[in-house]
C-alpha cells in the first residue's frame, strides 16, 4: 500500500548503487529482483564441495581509473589489490594474453628484447589496406582490423579462431568495432588490465552489494518479476535496469540479440591447481597434442583469485551460446537500429529512467555501471547540474 520514493528494478550494481544513493538522501526505495539472489551478474557464492568462492555468471575482476568509483566501492567492504593475468593455450603453450613480447617470442621462437624491436616486428606483420587509387584506407570489418593490427600469423593463431568461437561468425562478417580494441603490448606487461586501480572484494561481490542495500530505507524483494507486480506497487520514480526490449514487450518488435555463455562445473579432488592461471583462454579449435576438438573459449579456476585454500579445486568451462542469460550485445546494424527505436520509446516514458547494461544494450564494466548509476542520481537530484533537461 505504501508509496516508495523510488522503485528500482534489478539488484545488480546499477540498481544497488541507485538504491544506496537515494537511501543516503533519506528516500525510500523498493528493489525488485526477479532472480532468487541479489547482485545481478556479479553474484558470487561459496562452492559447497570445495569451499572456494566462485561466481555464478563468470569471472569478475574489478578495475577502474575512476577515483570516484574507487572511493565509492571502498565504503562497502575491504578490497585486496589484485592484478589479473590471463594465459592463452596456443600451439600447446601457455602464453600471456593480451599479446606482448613474451607471447610473440614463445609462439614464433624469437628473441625480441625491447619495445623498439617489438614495434619493428609488428610493423612487418601488419597488413595495410588500400583503395583502388592506392591510398591507405580504414579497415572495413573485424578481420581487416585484426590483420592491420597484428598481421596474419597472430590473427590465424589467436584472433580468428577465438572470434569464431565467441560469436559463431567470421570476423569478416563482424563490424570493425568488435576487434577494434585488440590490445597488443610492445613490452612485457603481462597484466590483463592496465587501469590504475585493480582489486577484488575480500568477502566477494555479493557481500559488497549486500552492504550497499543494507539500510532501513531499502526494501529488497527477490524472486519477483517487476512486470508481474507493477500494477500493485506505488512509486514516485522508477529506475529500470532490466532489458530495454522486455520493458516494451507489448510493441511486438523483435528482440535485441545477445550472446550468452554456458558454464560447465568440474571438480578435481586433492589437487592444488588444475591450470597455471585463474583464467586460461582457449582460442584454437583443436588441442595441439591430441587433435581433439576444443569447443570452449575459457576455463576459470577461482582458487587462484586471492589465493584461496582448499584440498580440492573447482573450475568452470565456458562455452559461447545463443541461448541463456543475456551477456554480450550482438553488434550488428540490425540490433543497433532496433535499439535506437527502443531508445526513442524510452525517452518518452515519463517517470522512468533506464539504467545499466541491459537497459542501455551496452557492455558495461562494473566500474562503468557504478559510475553511470552515480551520474544518473547526480542528474536526477540536481547534485551536479550536468544535464539540465532531465
Ligand atoms: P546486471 O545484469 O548485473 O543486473 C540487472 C538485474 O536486473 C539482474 O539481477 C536481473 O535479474 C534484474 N532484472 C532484469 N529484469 C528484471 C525484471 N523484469 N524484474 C526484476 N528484476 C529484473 N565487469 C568488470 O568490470 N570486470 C569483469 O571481469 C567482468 N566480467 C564479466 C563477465 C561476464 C561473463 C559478464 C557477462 C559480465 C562481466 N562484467 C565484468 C560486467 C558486469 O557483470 C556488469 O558491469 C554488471 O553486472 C552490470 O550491472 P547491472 O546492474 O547494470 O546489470
Amino acid at each position: 500500500d505504501r508509496t516508495y520514493d523510488n522503485c528500482i528494478v534489478g539488484s545488480g550494481l546499477s540498481g544497488s548503487t541507485i538504491a544506496q544513493q537515494y537511501a543516503a538522501l533519506n528516500q525510500t526505495c523498493l528493489v525488485i529482483e526477479k532472480r532468487s539472489h541479489i547482485g545481478g551478474n556479479c553474484y558470487d557464492y561459496i562452492d559447497d564441495e570445495t569451499t572456494i568462492r566462485v561466481s555464478l555468471y563468470g569471472a569478475h575482476l574489478f578495475h577502474t581509473n575512476s577515483e570516484r568509483v574507487w572511493e565509492y566501492v571502498h565504503r562497502f567492504g575491504e578490497w585486496v589489490n589484485y592484478e589479473h593475468r590471463v594465459l592463452g593455450k596456443v600451439e600447446g603453450k601457455y602464453v600471456p594474453i593480451p599479446v606482448n613480447i613474451d607471447t610473440v617470442n614463445a609462439l614464433f621462437d624469437l628473441n625480441i628484447q625491447n619495445e623498439e624491436e617489438m614495434n619493428e616486428w609488428l610493423a612487418k606483420e601488419q597488413v595495410k589496406f588500400s583503395d583502388s587509387n592506392g591510398n591507405v584506407r580504414e579497415a572495413q570489418n573485424s578481420e581487416e582490423v585484426a590483420l592491420a593490427r597484428v598481421g596474419p600469423r597472430l590473427y590465424e593463431l589467436i584472433f580468428h579462431p577465438y572470434t569464431l568461437k565467441q560469436w559463431d561468425k567470421e570476423p569478416s562478417d563482424l563490424g570493425p568495432e568488435v576487434l577494434s580494441r585488440i590490445p597488443v603490448r610492445n613490452n612485457r606487461d603481462g597484466r590483463y588490465f592496465s587501469d590504475n586501480y585493480q582489486a577484488l572484494p575480500k568477502e566477494g561481490y555479493t557481500s559488497i552489494i549486500q552492504n550497499m542495500l543494507d539500510s532501513p530505507l531499502i526494501t529488497v524483494v527477490t524472486d519477483t518479476d517487476y512486470f508481474r507486480v507493477k500494477d500493485r506497487i506505488r512509486c514516485r520514480r522508477l529506475y529500470y535496469t532490466g532489458p530495454i526490449d522486455a520493458y516494451f514487450n507489448h510493441l511486438g518488435w523483435p528482440k535485441l540479440e545477445y550472446r550468452s555463455l554456458s558454464f560447465e562445473r568440474a571438480v578435481q579432488h586433492n589437487t592444488q591447481y588444475f591450470q597455471p592461471a585463474a583464467v586460461v583462454n582457449h582460442p584454437q579449435r583443436r588441442d595441439h597434442e591430441s587433435g581433439q576438438e576444443v569447443d570452449y573459449t575459457r576455463i576459470v579456476e577461482y582458487k587462484h583469485f586471492l589465493n584461496q585454500t582448499s584440498d580440492h579445486t573447482v573450475y568452470f568451462i565456458e562455452r559461447s551460446t545463443d541461448e541463456g542469460e543475456p551477456y554480450y550485445p550482438v553488434p550488428n546494424a540490425k540490433n543497433k537500429e532496433l535499439y535506437k527505436r527502443y531508445q526513442e520509446m524510452a525517452r518518452k516514458e515519463e517517470g522512468v529512467r533506464f539504467v545499466g547494461r541491459l537497459a542501455n544494450y551496452k557492455y558495461f564494466n562494473m566500474d562503468e555501471a557504478i559510475l553511470n548509476a552515480l551520474e544518473v542520481v547526480d542528474e536526477d537530484t540536481g547534485r551536479i547540474e550536468k544535464d539540465v533537461n532531465r
